[in-house]
């Protein structure tokens, strides 16, 4: 590998997938594991675009990431053919807006609103990762399409639900490629957010932008996934991006400043159930516009998932609601009996539905399984004798 050398200014604006086109060529024409440095000095573009074009072709299984560190990836058998065409149709995105062309540049503010993306589009949508989502109504428009909407005007949304009821496909729906994510827990940290110095190989550091500041200079949705685990002192660093001034210093590096290009929005995710998520009222006021997410046990009929099954979930969510108990199978469970009858048979997908509840709620629901599926009792999978 050559030395390494100062990064080569940053080209103009790619289009959509472009830039992803020019890493999978890239490495397909390096065989052997290759470095995000290695690429972005190469393409002269920013570490961290090249890194998000290289997360996403592992995810598409265009590339592999390599085990062990530092982090590489590594050409496969489809990474050529991912280099000439995008593999599956994206969700349209905003209208691209003109970058500012330097650091000199006028501040994006007031920016003008990417236009909204597309005519209502009620038809499925192909996630990045390639499984197929099928929008839900909201304000009497598709979701994907109200979320678009609402990225064009800045306005943040909060969806708030329980785990597996849809969250995030609907924003990987609606904004595709378009999406840096950031899976928050207790420990998150401002660095998380907006990076920290790393050691080079030849020893010297560098400051790597996180994803807030890759958000906001690449114009893209960052999505703060389970936001309500995030410490609220950490989470404040967000607050100066999404408010009018669109734009962050950054104490940890030398007090620079970032201004948010078009496109930037902040979406989150947050389920209240979930022990040690505090929606403080610092978080709610910022976002403006809150969506319940429910699991929509129409689509898991449509998704051909048992009926019987689907009725087990229905009336375990009609006790939950009442208080009566703590949980109820959603989606995700609905998905996964589905799967486990189609591998293991119509028993075991019983069993473990019956055995993925919480040890509190585990008799109910076992009772309402066993109910649901004509049953007399329902025990969850256990291992059994030597065979
Ligand atoms: N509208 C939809 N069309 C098709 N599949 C869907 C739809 N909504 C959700 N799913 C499927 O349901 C499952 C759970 O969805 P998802 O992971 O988005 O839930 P979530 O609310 O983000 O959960 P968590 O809070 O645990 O992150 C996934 O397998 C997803 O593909
Ligand atoms: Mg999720």
């Amino acid at each position: 590998m050559t030395a390494p050398a100062a990064p080569a200014a940053p080209k103009g604006r790619l289009g959509n997938g472009q830039l992803r086109r020019q890493v999978a060529e890239y490495l397909a024409d390096h065989p052997g594991p290759c470095k995000t440095g290695e690429i972005a000095r190469a393409l002269a573009r920013s570490a961290g675009a090249v890194g998000n074009a290289l997360t996403t072709l592992a995810g598409r299984a265009e590339a592999d990431l390599v085990p062990g560190k530092p982090i590489r990836y590594q050409a496969n058998s489809a990474t050529a053919a991912a280099a000439i065409a995008p593999k599956a149709p994206l969700p349209p995105k905003p209208a691209p807006a003109p970058r500012p062309a330097a650091a000199a540049a006028p501040a994006p503010v007031p920016s003008p609103a990417p236009k909204p993306a597309s005519p209502a589009a009620a038809g499925p949508v192909t996630r990045p990762n390639g499984q197929v989502y099928q929008p839900r109504a909201l304000a009497g428009m598709p979701d994907v399409e109200v979320l678009r909407r609402l990225r064009a005007d800045s306005v943040p949304a909060l969806l708030e639900g329980p785990p597996g009821t849809g969250k995030t496909s609907l924003i990987e729906a609606a904004f595709g490629d378009d999406l840096i994510t950031v899976a928050g827990d207790g420990d998150t940290t401002a660095a998380d957010l907006v990076g920290e110095y790393t050691q080079n190989p030849d020893g010297t550091f560098a400051f790597i932008y996180g994803p807030l500041v890759r958000a906001m200079q690449e114009g893209k949705v960052l999505f703060l996934d389970d936001a309500t685990l995030i410490s609220p002192a950490v989470l404040a660093v967000t607050y100066p991006a999404m408010d009018g001034r669109r734009e962050i210093t950054v104490k940890a590096h030398k007090g620079e400043v970032i201004k948010a290009a078009d496109g930037f929005y902040v979406v989150a995710g947050h389920n209240p159930g979930v022990h040690g998520a505090i929606l403080t009222e610092a978080l709610s006021s910022r976002f403006s516009c809150q969506v319940k997410v429910s699991t929509d046990y129409d689509l898991a009929r449509a998704l051909k998932i048992d009926p019987r099954a689907i009725k087990a979930a229905r009336d375990l969510a009609a006790r939950q609601a009442s208080g009566e108990i703590g949980w109820a199978p959603q989606l995700r469970e609905l998905l996964a009996f589905a799967k486990i009858a189609r591998i293991l048979g119509e028993d075991a997908a019983i069993a473990n539905l019956a055995g993925i509840a919480p040890a509190e709620d585990a008799d109910a629901v076992a009772e309402a399984v066993a109910k649901a599926f004509g049953r007399k009792t329902v025990a969850p999978l256990a291992l059994g004798r030597q065979l």
